[in-house]
């Protein structure tokens, strides 16, 4: 997502990064426990997740948790494609529409979506009950422990409270709900039936992130003043006629009033066999029509627009970077500048521009009130020349965090020569780590770089899916109902919890959230864009303080 960077940058950018993870655990093993084994050269295996992120398979005692899926649409194919059948085992799944029902067991022939077919082979996969009405009707098997849901943004609140309440553990999609009260309240009634609650940002367990994160904490990018973050994408293009294969044909598919219909992952077509089935019967499902139960993320009622969506994952990546703090006042512009044009799409209610500015605490805030950090997030639906990614700014260097998939770092050297400039790892004097150029070449920079690519695991990057769900079942079967929610004198909790657990993602929620009501405004703004400072008590689940109190949903049957 650099703007003018070369292929040759990019290749030093992310040597760059390798030599400074490798170098750091090499200046400071004691902090990298995990990667003992590696430094002593006794055995030079790739780190897998489950080593840094402290879960391992065998403390499931060959018993993978028994899980049914809710919401097997796009999402929930991507998690039961990645899903390790040694710590989950699917045993239900549960979907209204038709086609999904079947995508989910034949998958797409390709990744992310396998099916489940894929995983336990066709004969067992027929052994996995399918509910096709609602969700309650499982809840009613007792032999199910968990539940994950890849349901629309509207619905995580109530079935999520509905699964714990029958005994079920929850891992639920982001953003995880709908307005803060709802958050507040799932984390209330986990507490109270005493299940693990975990929200889908991947990024907590995507190994990726985690050494992106030890390289900012270490200081090596000096001191970090601004982000930019962005997730940019192109929706207009047509949306071509598929072949007999799946390929595009040079045909674009056109409307009933033979408009062209454009590309639009929000709003795509719906298939006639979904229609025929549900177009009278949405209702009962808690949806107004097949519209919007298809294309959910369009309206206010059913989604939360592209802060929800997307600026969600961001900007909880940005937190975790600037040291897991909390923005301190939020402003922003969200327009509807290209589906204006009622025939491209007149249902859309959210925007399809959004630019939102956030400021952070520095790490000198408390003592002086002028160390802010300032966060620009943007997401876009008309270009895509930069796709998404994070890009961090320090005094004495740069790293950009692109796509999930890969990191680079270039020096701050004013200039145009900084990114050609290859850095290691060197120590200071008071043992502090510094970006050197001297430190990228010879044996040592070798050492450290194999080490930093081994440290990043071989094969393809995983987005943190796989690991998320490990972990959960990890902390089911860890799970101590004497200790539940309990916390130690220091305010830690005494038993494991995922790492996105509802605090955490509380937090995300309300960020997301409160940046819409600074687009939109709320009825003191009189509808008008606004400048928002966050309040400490809409973060905390005891307190019923909530930056959205008008947004209240409407209720709805399931
Ligand atoms: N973590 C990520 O990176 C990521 C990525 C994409 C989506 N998501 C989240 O996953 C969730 C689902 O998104 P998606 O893209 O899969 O949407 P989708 O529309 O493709 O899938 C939703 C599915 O839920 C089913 N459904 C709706 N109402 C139902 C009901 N009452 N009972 C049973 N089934 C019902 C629909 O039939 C559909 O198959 C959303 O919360 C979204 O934000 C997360």
């Amino acid at each position: 997502m650099a703007i003018d960077v070369t292929p040759e940058q990019r290749e030093i950018g992310k040597a760059n990064f390798h030599r400074v993870v490798g170098g750091l655990a090499q200046a400071e093993p004691t902090r990298r426990d995990f990667m003992k084994g590696m430094l002593a050269g006794a055995a030079a295996l790739p780190i897998g997740a489950a080593a840094y992120f402290g879960y391992n398979a065998d403390r499931l005692d060959g018993r993978p948790v028994r899980t049914a899926l809710i919401g097997a649409g796009d999402e929930g194919g991507v998690l039961v494609g990645e899903h390790n059948p040694r710590y989950l085992e699917i045993v239900a799944v549960c979907d209204i529409r038709p086609s999904n029902q079947k995508r989910i067991f034949k998958g797409e022939g390709k990744g992310p979506r396998w099916g489940l077919e894929h995983h336990y082979g066709r004969d067992a996969a027929k052994k996995i009950k399918l509910y096709t009405n609602s969700y309650k009707e499982m809840l009613e098997d007792a032999s199910i422990e968990a539940v994950i849901i890849a349901l629309p943004l509207h619905l995580h609140a109530p079935v999520a409270i509905d699964c714990m309440k029958a005994g079920k553990h929850v891992l639920c999609e982001k953003l995880m709900a709908w307005n803060v009260s709802q958050c507040k309240e799932m984390i209330r009634v986990a507490r109270q039936t005493n299940r693990v609650l975990s929200i889908g940002h991947q990024r907590h367990y995507s190994l990726l992130y985690a050494h992106a994160v030890e390289v900012l904490r270490s200081g090596v990018l000096g001191d970090v003043k601004h982000i930019r973050a962005q997730w940019h994408r192109n929706n207009t293009w047509p949306l071509m006629v598929k072949d007999k294969d799946g390929r595009d044909t040079d045909r674009p598919v056109r409307d009933a009033h033979g408009r062209i219909v454009l590309r639009d992952s929000w709003c795509p077509p719906i298939p006639p066999e979904d229609r025929e089935a549900l177009e009278k019967r949405v209702a009962e499902f808690g949806y107004k029509s097949i519209e919007e139960l298809v294309r959910w993320r369009l309206f206010n009622r059913t989604g939360g627009g592209l802060m929800a969506e997307l600026g969600s994952h961001q900007l909880d990546a940005c937190s975790i970077f600037l040291g897991k703090v909390r923005p301190l006042a939020v402003s922003g512009i969200g327009t509807r500048s290209f589906y204006r044009e009622q025939y491209r799409n007149k249902e859309r209610e959210v925007e399809d521009h959004v630019f939102v500015t956030f400021e952070f605490p520095g790490p000198n805030y408390r003592d002086d009130c002028d160390d802010v950090v300032i966060v620009t997030y943007s997401s876009i639906s008309t270009n895509a020349f930069e796709p998404y990614g994070e890009c961090v700014m320090g005094t004495r260097g740069t790293m950009i965090v692109s796509m999930e998939q890969e990191v680079m770092l270039w020096p701050e050297r004013g200039g145009p020569t900084g990114r050609s400039t290859a850095v290691g790892v060197a120590v200071a004097s008071g043992n502090q780590p510094v970006l050197d150029t001297s430190a990228s070449t010879g044996p040592g920079a070798t050492a450290a770089q194999s080490l930093g690519q081994q440290a990043l695991g071989s094969g393809p990057v995983s987005r943190g899916y796989r690991e998320e769900m490990e972990d959960f079942a990890y902390c089911i079967r860890l799970w101590d109902d004497k200790l539940g929610y309990e916390k130690d004198s220091a305010g830690n909790y005494r038993q494991r919890l995922p790492r996105c657990h509802g605090e955490v993602a509380l937090a995300d929620a309300v960020v997301a959230l409160t940046s819409n009501l600074a687009m939109r405004g709320t009825k003191a703004s009189g509808h008008r864009p606004q400048r928002i400072d966050f309040q400490p008590s809409w973060f905390d689940p005891d307190s019923n303080d909530v930056p959205d109190a008008e947004m209240v949903p409407e209720p709805v049957t399931v």
